[in-house]
């Protein structure tokens, strides 16, 4: 017997399916990463990821023009030469980032600057801490740089500081840093649940960041532990963060889920170069539709819980979500 009230969705109308919507993807959702490199008039593509390029400064105004995603998140690819043991370039208030920065706000000052904050780049190891004479990261010295280069950005302007080093007690230690220096309104974006991934190796390429000898395992989180990350992410808050971040978006939609439940901070989730990657050349090669992909795929983030999305899509999808 089917109940009276029983649903006929078979026959709702486009209108009823609009009155019952619950999640609308649109361009306020989305946070654009940009590569950048020294130099002048540079544009590279990058090999690993079709679509996406690393840009010299000078170059941003040019690429920002018309883009109409509230956010971009900033990552540097310094040169080889510049790159030490403790990743020191990156506290050059005269290096790739803070320039960039200031860049953005003269030509477009509503536009979120996020800067990513780590060392990986920055180190000839390739790892996001520094490593002690026994060839471990050393947490608490490198929370130490990390805090400063957030001061770095905060000073050039950034309206939000993204840790994704994965270093115990880093927000803490940025949050302070931050206020004891004046900059009491510049916000953190913790990567508070950052596995493991296997689906970060195009990025590791395009920010020629992939480490020299082992794995990123002892800081980030393992991909089978489902509460390890919940704690994680809440000590993040409690530590003092303002956004929190599950990364990769798709496969961990479970955990975006549950910190969802948890907490009342927003939440991004960075939907990664291989999964943007995966997408990329299943388009290419005919087999799916883009954009519909695309735009189920971020939309099946925003229900799982994100407030905001990181996606090397966003300037696509802007143009899809605005025509
Ligand atoms: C640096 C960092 C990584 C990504 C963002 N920040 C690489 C890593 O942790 O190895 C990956 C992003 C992506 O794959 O799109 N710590």
């Amino acid at each position: 017997m089917f109940p009276k009230t029983r649903m006929r969705r078979n026959r709702l109308t486009e209108g009823r399916r609009r009155l019952t919507c619950r999640i609308t993807l649109t361009t306020d959702d989305l946070i654009l990463p940009l590569f950048l490199v020294e130099g002048n008039g540079r544009k590279e593509s990058i090999e690993s990821m079709p679509g996406v390029c690393r840009i010299s400064v000078d170059l941003l105004e040019k690429e920002l023009e018309g883009l109409k995603i509230p956010a971009v998140l900033l990552f540097a690819v310094p040169e080889t030469c510049k790159k030490d043991n403790k990743g020191e370039a990156a506290l050059d208030s005269a290096g790739i980032v803070p320039p960039a920065i200031r860049q953005i706000k003269q030509i477009k000052p509503e536009l979120v600057v996020i800067t990513d904050v780590c060392l990986c780049s920055y180190t000839t190891h390739g790892h996001c801490g520094i490593i002690d004479e026994k060839g471990r990261i050393d947490n608490d010295a490198s929370v130490g740089i990390l805090a400063a280069i957030a001061k770095v950005h905060a000073q050039a302007g950034a309206d939000i500081v993204a840790p994704s080093a994965m270093m115990d007690g880093q927000v803490k230690a940025i949050r302070d840093c931050l206020d004891k220096n004046g900059f009491i309104d510049t916000a953190i974006m913790s990567y508070a649940a950052k596995f493991a991934s296997s689906f970060y190796g195009p990025f590791r390429d395009a920010a020629k960041s992939t480490p020299e000898f082992g794995d990123r395992k002892s800081y980030q989180l393992p991909p089978v532990n489902r509460r390890e990350a919940i704690r994680d992410a809440l000590l993040d808050e409690a530590e003092g963060a303002d956004w929190l971040m599950v990364k990769p978006g798709l496969p961990y939609m479970d955990i975006l889920n549950d910190l969802r439940q948890r907490t009342l901070l927003p939440i991004a989730a960075y939907h990664v170069s291989g999964e943007y990657i995966m997408i990329k050349h299943a388009a290419k090669a005919g087999s799916i539709d883009e954009k519909d992909v695309v735009i189920e795929s971020m939309t099946a983030l925003k229900r799982a819980g994100a407030d905001a999305i990181i996606t090397y899509y966003a300037r696509e999808l802007s143009e899809w979500l605005c025509r």
